[in-house]
């Protein structure tokens, strides 16, 4: 036999029997973007590598560690990590933003070349948001309160939290990355290696490290909140306030900064306690300067994207209500001269007829014995059964293989109102 060969490492297919879990959360996501109001786009999975470089920054992870990046020719490309940049890059050569609000959503895979654990891969699915052209904190609330809706539809709204902090405007995070270096110059005898270059290129990704010893130290830090200017905290008041009388909870972390460059005001993350490590199931904020500081008029603009892997495996974790839909209600088995067009001919008018069910055509020879052992393990509630006697006589043989009912002789007239009236 030929080798086989193996699926990427962190890439992982999606099985027959886990893709109906996968459809009923995307269309659950699809369900309150809609009411929401917000419209899908879709953005290639390929960019210019520059894009990114200037979108994320060059001193975060995604970009100086878990870029998949080649060259076609001469361009420099990469297969998006994200699909924040993209989204922007998008809005401005479209013209989608100038005087013009934008509530847009996608949904589909994004790649990082990361260690692989569970609920980290090296291409994953994204369902995010972008919304453009709003400044107020009225829609970084809305953000959220959809979040919280979503969540309750997916019976996971125990089992998350929200994280938020407000990271300021440029300036106030300068004054602050300046305050947080001088602390911790004291304390590098407790630093790895990579903290104490990430104390040099990106302090404040410090505030994030996992370091028992560090984190201790860094409860005594400077705190962010304590630098923001006036507009963001302003902004910030707001926002927890509308988040307060519409009953959302949420718990403000002065270390969360999140890991890509672009983020000002408001930040969020959604976590969870029930993944291991890898917790944190949403995670978004506000990026007011990227519009222009990739080449657009300015624009404010705020998002957040989720993770899907995640939300399947949380689901799969906490909600044992979810409802199945069995991938077959009908099954046509058929043996004798004549019985192969009947039966295509059967199944193409009740496919015509009831769209909403699932028919399936036997489609491979064998006793009716073996057809019916078929039928069962598919799940159909149904078979509906062509022999040559049925053929022509003009009628449907119809079983219930869930037991209950008796087999019935349909004249074949009647099957579509028979059939309607046992789903
Ligand atoms: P992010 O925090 O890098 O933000 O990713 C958002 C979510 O994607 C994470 O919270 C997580 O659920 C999921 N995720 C990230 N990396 C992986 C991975 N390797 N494996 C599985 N899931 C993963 C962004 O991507 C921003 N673009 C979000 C955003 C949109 N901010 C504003 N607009």
């Amino acid at each position: 036999m030929a080798k086989t060969i193996q699926a990427i490492r962190g890439m992982n297919d999606c099985a027959p029997t886990e893709s109906p879990l996968w459809q009923w959360i995307e269309a659950q996501v699809r369900q309150v973007l809609a009411s929401y109001s917000y419209s899908e786009v879709r953005m290639p999975l390929v960019e210019n590598t520059a894009l990114f470089t200037r979108a994320i920054g060059e001193v975060t992870d995604v970009v100086s560690k878990e870029m998949y990046t080649f060259w076609d020719n001469e361009e420099q490309l990469t297969l998006r990590p994200e699909g924040t940049a993209g989204c922007v890059r998008a809005a401005i050569e479209h013209g989608w933003i100038y005087n013009n609000e934008q509530r847009l959503w996608y949904m589909g895979p994004m790649f990082r070349h990361e260690r692989p654990q569970k609920g980290r891969y090296r291409q994953f699915h994204q369902a995010g948001v972008e919304v453009f052209g709003i400044a107020n904190p009225e829609i970084d609330a809305e953000l959220i309160i959809l979040t919280a809706r979503l969540w309750k539809m997916l019976g996971i709204e125990k089992h998350v939290s929200l994280q938020l902090n407000s990271i300021g405007s440029l300036e106030a995070r300068a004054n602050y990355r300046t305050a947080l270096v001088a602390f911790l110059q004291n304390h590098q005898g407790l630093m790895s290696e990579e903290e104490k270059e990430r104390l040099v290129k990106n302090p404040l990704r410090i505030l994030d490290t996992k370091n028992p010893e560090l984190q201790k130290v860094l409860d005594d830090a400077p705190k962010l909140l304590d630098y923001l200017d006036d507009e963001s905290r302003e902004h910030f008041a707001q926002l927890c306030s509308l988040l307060d009388a519409i009953g959302i909870q949420y718990e403000i972390n002065s270390k969360l900064v999140r890991g890509l460059d672009y983020y000002n005001k408001t930040v969020f993350e959604w976590v969870t306690t029930a993944l291991g490590a890898q917790g944190t199931v949403c995670g978004g904020g506000r990026y007011d300067g990227l519009v222009e500081q990739l080449g657009g008029h300015a624009s404010p603009g705020i998002g957040f994207a989720m993770g899907l892997e995640r939300l399947v495996l949380l689901v799969q974790e906490v909600n044992q209500n979810i409802p199945v839909e069995r991938a077959v209600d009908i099954y046509l088995v058929y043996q004798g001269e004549g019985t192969t067009l009947a039966a295509f001919q059967l199944a193409e008018k009740v496919r015509s007829a009831l769209p909403h069910l699932r028919v399936m055509l036997h489609a491979s020879s064998g006793s009716f014995k073996k057809q019916f052992k078929r039928a069962d393990k598919s799940g159909a509630a149904l078979a509906l059964v062509l022999g040559e006697s049925e053929v022509q006589n003009n009628q449907v043989v119809v079983k219930h293989l869930h037991g209950g009912v008796d087999q019935q002789v349909v004249d074949a007239t009647q099957v579509i109102d028979y059939i309607q009236a046992q789903f």
